[in-house]
């Protein structure tokens, strides 16, 4: 027990307090503190930072943050921890992946590193930034604490203008994977618990007066000649802000008013962004010395009817799942996997893909724009949420808001889905319209879905979310997880959705490793034969607007350890290789090649 160290108070008052945490949950890092990021120049805090698990937060609890940075001999005092020397890991990364002792570890972990720095001017201001960090995160900086961050895979800033000291500072980073049931996704989930910094960290310089965020876009009045321009200042608010799209001959001022928003609408042209021809127009934003940029593209999708309508066309969405793992890096995203992905993707003959179950890298939205690749994205509201608890929904709400803000100028997403597979009661239904709306409020020019379940009970499309969602996802393993396959037959009979429907979700597992089977469950065969008669049963269907078959890769999952399994999710089209694909990929692929090729789409 530390009851010397001063930062402490005394060591050992934590052991009693078992609300210790409480003063840094605080959640105050949120959409709300995002900076726009796009055209800025970062400084980069990746590479080796000190690291140390702690299973029972004792850190949290000693407030090992307070501690000095001495050398281990010249220690004075017992305590149980070095945050500035001992064993190293890379930021980014998964610890899950870097040693077999941390494989499955669930609980905080410290990350500590220094960095120096010059003088921060008068008229300067500084933010670190981090893209992901698995799931809770508290910044502590020169021993003092800076905020917290709720969420798995959305970025946040911390402004360190006031806190920043010239010459050595030191950073820490305590992140929490710990599975609860009131978080988002809370501790039940189909998919690997990484934990880590898993995303890139940042410094950014700006101005005092700087553009926190730009929204660019289409007007979706399907005159596709006007584009709206929304902007928000922090700081001197007087003069306005200057907006320019060279290739289009646009050059205009936006005024904004004293909370810095501020919006114009301007009479354009573009060429239209489609997967045919993604098209991206390079934007630039100035005010004084602050300048920020990105690569837009100009569309519009709506929803009329049971038809998803993209720049006035009806499409046809010839989609995959995917999550982001990796058989080696687990979470983090390397440019080449990315990369991969998309040649994949189009050797399927794609023109979408579901980013499930939460949001993926800022990278893939981005990619998704440039490939002509339309995405659905969405936030782990994922099975049996904590639907009654108001902190749950702040948790989902603020999400959500990160994710929107962080990519809602990528053209490619034409989708936002507010949760999966959850229960259709009535909590439920007031918590998911609330993300709903919150998407509509964000954003009104995409569209707003979820992955919904099949009504068993009347073996039909009936979920009373449909009602506020414009497209009605639909998971459905008729001959998996639901035995008889004829039965799919009876559900699409007795389906009459008068929306969009998206099979978000179908396939089975094919394993095809040592000891595979030649036929029945688990085989590759069988899982081809899932396939060949979900497509020939799917393709009759009018109201059937897409798939995003379950799923591309094979992937990481504590749950499934069956002797097919081994710890991997074995429905991938392709296996955790990433390279040896399954006999399902060509059924799929050749099923999109005829709809490319027809009037369908
Ligand atoms: C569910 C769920 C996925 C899961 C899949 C499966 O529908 O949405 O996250 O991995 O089915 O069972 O493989």
């Amino acid at each position: 027990m530390l009851e010397r160290m001063e930062g402490a108070e005394n060591g050992l008052a934590c052991l009693h307090d078992e609300d210790y945490d409480v003063p840094f949950n605080l959640q105050n890092l949120n959409n709300e503190s995002l900076l726009f990021v796009g055209g800025r120049e970062a400084t980069s805090l990746n590479g080796e930072w000190n690291f140390c698990v702690d299973l029972l937060d004792t850190g949290i609890r000693q407030k090992w943050h307070t501690m000095l940075p001495v050398p281990a001999e010249e220690r004075i005092e017992p305590y149980d921890y070095d945050p500035y020397v001992g064993e190293t890991v890379p930021v980014p990364s998964c610890w899950s992946m870097l040693k077999e002792k941390w494989y499955f570890f669930e609980g905080s972990a410290w990350y500590t590193r220094s960095f120096d720095f010059d003088e921060l001017s008068a008229d300067e201001r500084l933010f670190l930034r981090v893209g992901a960090a698995q799931y809770d995160c508290k910044v502590f900086l020169n021993g003092e604490f800076l905020g917290n961050h709720y969420g798995g895979s959305t970025p946040f800033n911390v402004e360190l203008s006031d806190h920043i000291k010239t010459g050595q500072n030191w950073l820490m980073l305590v992140v929490n994977n710990t599975r609860t049931t009131d978080r988002v996704p809370m501790r039940n989930t189909d998919w690997f618990n990484y934990g880590g910094v898993y995303r890139a960290v940042e410094l950014y310089r700006t101005p005092k007066t700087i553009i926190t965020d730009m929204f660019v876009h289409l007007v979706p009045d399907s005159t596709y000649s006007k584009i709206a321009v929304e902007v928000k200042v922090d700081g001197d608010t007087s003069a306005p802000v200057k907006f320019e799209i060279a290739e289009l001959g646009i050059s205009a001022d936006i005024a904004v008013d004293a909370s810095g928003k501020g919006k114009v609408v301007l009479d354009a042209k573009p060429e239209l962004w489609s997967p045919e021809s993604p098209k991206l127009y390079d934007v630039v934003a100035t005010l004084g010395a602050d300048r920020i940029t990105d690569r837009v593209g100009f569309r519009q999708i709506e929803q009329v009817g049971t038809e998803i309508i993209l720049n006035g066309t009806p499409i046809f969405l010839r989609g995959i799942s995917v999550h982001e793992d990796d058989e080696f890096t687990g979470k983090v995203l390397l440019d080449a996997d990315l990369e991969q992905r998309f040649v994949h993707a189009k050797e399927l003959n794609c023109n979408f893909m579901r980013f499930a179950h939460y949001p993926h890298d800022e990278r893939a939205s981005k990619m998704a724009d440039e490939k002509g690749i339309l995405v659905w994205s969405e936030i782990p509201v994922y099975w049996a949420i904590d639907f009654k608890n108001p902190a749950t929904l702040k948790d989902a709400d603020n999400q959500m808001r990160e994710l929107i803000k962080r990519d809602r100028n990528r053209a490619s997403v034409i989708i936002w889905s507010v949760g999966n597979e959850n229960p259709d009661t009535d909590e439920r239904l007031a918590f998911m319209k609330t993300l709903a709306d919150t998407c509509r409020e964000l954003d009104p020019t995409r569209l707003t879905s979820a992955a919904c379940l099949v009504n068993h009970a009347k073996n039909r499309i009936e979920d009373r979310l449909s009602q506020y969602i414009n497209i009605i996802g639909i998971n459905e393993y008729y001959g998996w997880y639901e035995e008889n396959f004829d039965d799919l037959i009876d559900f699409l009979d007795n389906s009459d959705p008068g929306k969009p429907v998206i099979i978000t979700e179908t396939g089975a597992d094919g394993y095809i490793g040592e000891g595979k089977l030649e036929k029945g469950f688990f085989s590759e065969e069988y899982m081809a034969e899932v396939y060949r008669k979900q497509i020939a049963t799917l393709r009759e269907r009018e109201f059937v607007k897409g798939m995003s078959p379950w799923i591309l890769y094979d992937f990481r999952v504590e749950r499934r350890q069956n002797m097919y399994q081994r710890g991997w999710n074995r429905k991938g089209l392709i296996a955790n290789d990433k390279k040896t694909k399954k006999t399902a990929f060509k059924l799929l692929s050749d099923f999109y090649a005829e709809l490319k090729a027809s009037a369908k789409g």
